[in-house]
């Protein structure tokens, strides 16, 4: 009777233990095991970051893995990547994994650092075909080629919408235009400008970076400036002049800074009967720097001689007084500091704390002079009128 009983408890503690055991292993994995983006990295970023970081956002798009990739939140291999440290205890960002964060964070930290950013099986092409850095990557061999599409288009689509392959580039080229948008191979999700540069560098201390952001975007002292005030700017992928004519030339470092004329007549001839001075801006691809420029200070009474390095991004080259003198030099009637704010420049320049500061940006390097409230252009400004006032 006894036995009886027993034996079948033996059978099931021995059941039990095995079933633990495989549990066990279940659950914790063992920690070789390679995360990626398809199977374990993107259900975490589309529950919890994607409401907030998507393509309308004002930072970065986390709903694609390019999204991803172009953001530079995550460098492979990096440790201190961004989407690490915002995730990790204390993070900015941590709040928002809900519960399991820390199990969440530390797949993350895995998936950066240790795994590269894996993105998972892709069965046709090879295994790290949309692997950055890597020499079998699509944007390498699309680049090898001469960057012909329509090699994809065979089997992705003539709109990229997948065709045979059944496989549409949107689900990572999103944006309108798909992997021919401008911000596909250079840009970030909010400009077509670096970062990201063309070898993927996002430190502003890049020649292809450099000052970029605060030339487009704009800053405290003046508008944001389009691409064609410095480069001749493309309508489209293959419009002459954009993508280089010798392929071969791997290091693709030197986009050409050509300076344009702008409507604005910021950098062009003057026409008028004014100044003699003529801007004749140029970059130095050596030193990186710029020389010439009306904008900084290549004007009368300006600050000729000044040459910003494009990669110094530190605020010491925009600060007063590196253009022109405050007040300038010159010609120019030597009046107090002050002065400026309350008299001439009053619509330009307001005074804070004892500091001089810009009150109106879309006024201050736009390519006229503005004097008592009205804006005289440049070119055709007469200086007589402006060297004759009388100012005390
Ligand atoms: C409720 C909206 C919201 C959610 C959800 C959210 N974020 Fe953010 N995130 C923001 C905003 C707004 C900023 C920009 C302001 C800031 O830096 O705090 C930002 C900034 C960041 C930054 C840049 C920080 C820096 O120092 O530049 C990173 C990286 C980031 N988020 C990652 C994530 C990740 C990863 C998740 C998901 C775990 C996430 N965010 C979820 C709103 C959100
Ligand atoms: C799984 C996501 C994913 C899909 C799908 C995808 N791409 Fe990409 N693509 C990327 C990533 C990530 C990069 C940036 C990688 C790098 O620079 O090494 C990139 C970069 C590019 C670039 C930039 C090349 C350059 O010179 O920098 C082009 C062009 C491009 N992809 C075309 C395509 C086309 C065409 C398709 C569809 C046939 C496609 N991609 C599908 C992820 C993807
Ligand atoms: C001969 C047909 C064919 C050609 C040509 C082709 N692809 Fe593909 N591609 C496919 C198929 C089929 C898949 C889906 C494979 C899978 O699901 O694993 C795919 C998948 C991909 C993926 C991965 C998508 C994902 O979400 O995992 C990328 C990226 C990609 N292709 C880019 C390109 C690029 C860029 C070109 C041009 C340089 C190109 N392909 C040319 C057939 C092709
Ligand atoms: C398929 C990749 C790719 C796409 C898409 C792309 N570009 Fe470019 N772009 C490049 C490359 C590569 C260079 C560097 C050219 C060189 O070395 O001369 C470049 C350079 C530039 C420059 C610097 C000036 C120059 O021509 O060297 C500007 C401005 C520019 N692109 C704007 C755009 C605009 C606007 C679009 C959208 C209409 C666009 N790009 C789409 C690859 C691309
Ligand atoms: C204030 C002048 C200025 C403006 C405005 C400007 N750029 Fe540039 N750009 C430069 C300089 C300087 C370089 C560095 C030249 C080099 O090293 O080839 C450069 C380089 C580039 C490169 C090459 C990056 C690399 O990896 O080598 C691209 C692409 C580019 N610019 C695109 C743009 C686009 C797109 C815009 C407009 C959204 C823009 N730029 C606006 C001055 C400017
Ligand atoms: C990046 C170069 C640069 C810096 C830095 C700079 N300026 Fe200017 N400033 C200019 C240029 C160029 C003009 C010529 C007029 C124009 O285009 O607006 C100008 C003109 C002016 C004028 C005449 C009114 C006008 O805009 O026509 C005042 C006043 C002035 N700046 C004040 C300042 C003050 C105050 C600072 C510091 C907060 C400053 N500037 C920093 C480039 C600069």
């Amino acid at each position: 009777m006894k036995a009886k009983i027993i034996i079948p408890l033996i059978l099931i503690s021995l059941s039990l233990f095995s079933c633990s055991k495989l549990k066990e292993e279940i659950i914790a994995p063992p920690t070789t095991l390679k995360l990626t983006y398809k199977d374990d990295i993107k259900a975490i970023l589309d529950q919890h970051c994607v409401s907030c970081h998507n393509p309308t956002s004002t930072t970065f798009d986390l709903s694609t893995y390019f999204g991803i990739i172009q953001s530079g939140i995550a460098i492979p291999g990096d440790p201190n990547s961004k989407i690490i440290t915002v995730t990790q205890p204390n993070g900015s960002m941590r709040e928002y994994l809900g519960t399991d964060a820390s199990l969440k964070a530390d797949k993350i930290k895995k998936w950066v650092v240790e795994d590269s950013l894996a993105l998972g099986a892709i069965k046709i092409h090879p295994s790290d075909w949309a692997q950055v850095g890597s020499e079998n990557s699509h944007a390498k061999f699309i680049r090898k080629t001469s960057w012909n599409l329509d090699q994809c288009k065979q089997c992705h689509g003539r709109n990229y919408n997948g065709g045979i392959s059944k496989s549409p580039c949107y689900v990572c080229h999103n944006a309108p235009g798909g992997p021919e948008a401008c911000n596909t191979c250079h840009g970030n999700l909010l400009n077509s400008a670096p970062p990201r540069d063309l070898n993927n560098n996002f430190s502003t201390s890049s020649p292809g970076v450099g000052a970029h952001q605060v030339h487009v975007v704009g800053g405290n002292f003046s508008l944001g400036f389009d691409c064609n005030e410095c480069h001749i700017k493309p309508d489209s992928l293959r419009s002459p002049g954009h993508l280089p004519i010798d392929v071969n030339d791997t290091t693709l470092s030197r986009a050409e800074v050509e300076f344009q004329p702008s409507s604005l007549s910021r950098n062009s001839t003057p026409s008028g009967t004014g100044d003699s001075l003529v801007p004749n801006p140029n970059y130095s691809y050596d030193q990186l720097t710029c020389s010439n420029t009306y904008c900084h200070g290549y004007f009368k009474n300006g600050n000729l001689n000044n040459t910003p390095k494009w990669n110094v991004v530190d605020g010491t080259q925009s600060a007063c007084g590196t253009c022109h003198g405050l007040p300038p030099g010159g010609s120019h009637p030597s009046v107090s500091y002050t002065s400026c704010a309350s008299f001439c420049h009053n619509d330009v320049v307001e005074l804070f704390e004892g500091r001089l500061r810009i009150k109106d940006r879309t006024k201050h390097v736009n390519g006229k002079l503005s004097l008592f409230g009205t804006e005289k252009d440049f070119s055709v400004r007469q200086k007589d009128k402006i060297v004759g006032l009388k100012l005390k």
